[in-house]
């Protein structure tokens, strides 16, 4: 496969391209035409004939997809089968949700360890995993080398920590923070993630007319 810059709008729908075509794999659906794709995804056709191009195409003529095999071409895209390593920063509420109800290892990743500030929290557990104190943080980083800290922590301390966790080898934050963090460093990339932002999307989209009605 030639070696190309993928745009994020097409990386962005290979999850989901993933998650549907695992949907008509539990339906038993063998194979699929980019059309019949299309309709269940809300997408038109020729979109997805030309998100998959960007790979090389997958589908043959006349035939349409097989399910299994497009699934597994873009999990391993994904990268689903690695086994990224996995802090987590920060184990209140929300840690603690993200800890217990992700399925991190359908990802590809493993949730390898958990911190927080707070002494109380030290020695308790969620998910199975024990919550360690953040004077360990440099020393686990060491042992472990995890590649991605998953920041759930109020969001004044979130820039400062991530510097600190990019001196300690991280290079993939899924930050939670409510603060779009800021890296100099190419090697590092950024998920923040909003679920306000999502809610308001729908708000405006239910008050407004789109492209997609
Ligand atoms: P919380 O107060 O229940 O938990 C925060 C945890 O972070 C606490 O256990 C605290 O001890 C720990 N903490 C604070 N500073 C720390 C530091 N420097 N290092 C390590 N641990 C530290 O708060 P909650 O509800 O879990 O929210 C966490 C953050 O996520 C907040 O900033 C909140 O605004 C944000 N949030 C973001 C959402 C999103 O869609 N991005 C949705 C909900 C919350």
């Amino acid at each position: 496969m030639s070696k190309q810059v993928i745009s994020t709008p097409v990386i962005r729908r290979l999850p989901r391209y993933y998650r549907f075509l695992g949907d008509l794999e539990r339906e038993n659906v063998e194979r699929i035409s980019s059309r019949e794709l299309a309709q269940r995804m809300g997408l038109s056709a020729s979109q997805i004939r030309q998100d998959f191009n960007c790979f090389g195409g997958f589908g043959q003529q006349g035939y349409g997809y097989h399910v299994k095999e497009l699934r597994e071409i873009i999990g391993g895209i994904l990268g689903v089968n690695e086994r990224t390593g996995v802090i987590l920063i920060g184990a209140g509420n929300l840690g603690k949700a993200i800890a217990a109800h992700v399925d991190f290892e359908k990802r590809g990743c493993n949730l390898i360890g958990i911190f927080d500030s707070d002494p109380l929290l030290a020695g308790t557990s969620t998910a199975g995993l024990p919550i360690m104190p953040m004077e360990t943080l440099n020393s686990f980083c060491s042992q472990h080398h995890p590649q991605v800290a998953v920041l759930c922590i109020p969001k004044d301390a979130a820039q400062a920590l991530t510097d600190e966790l990019i001196a300690f080898g991280i290079g993939g934050f899924w930050n939670f923070s409510h603060f779009d963090l800021r890296v100099n460093n190419p090697d590092v990339i950024v998920e923040n993630v909003h679920l306000g932002d999502s809610l308001m999307t729908l708000a405006y989209c239910m008050h407004h007319s789109t492209d997609e009605e």
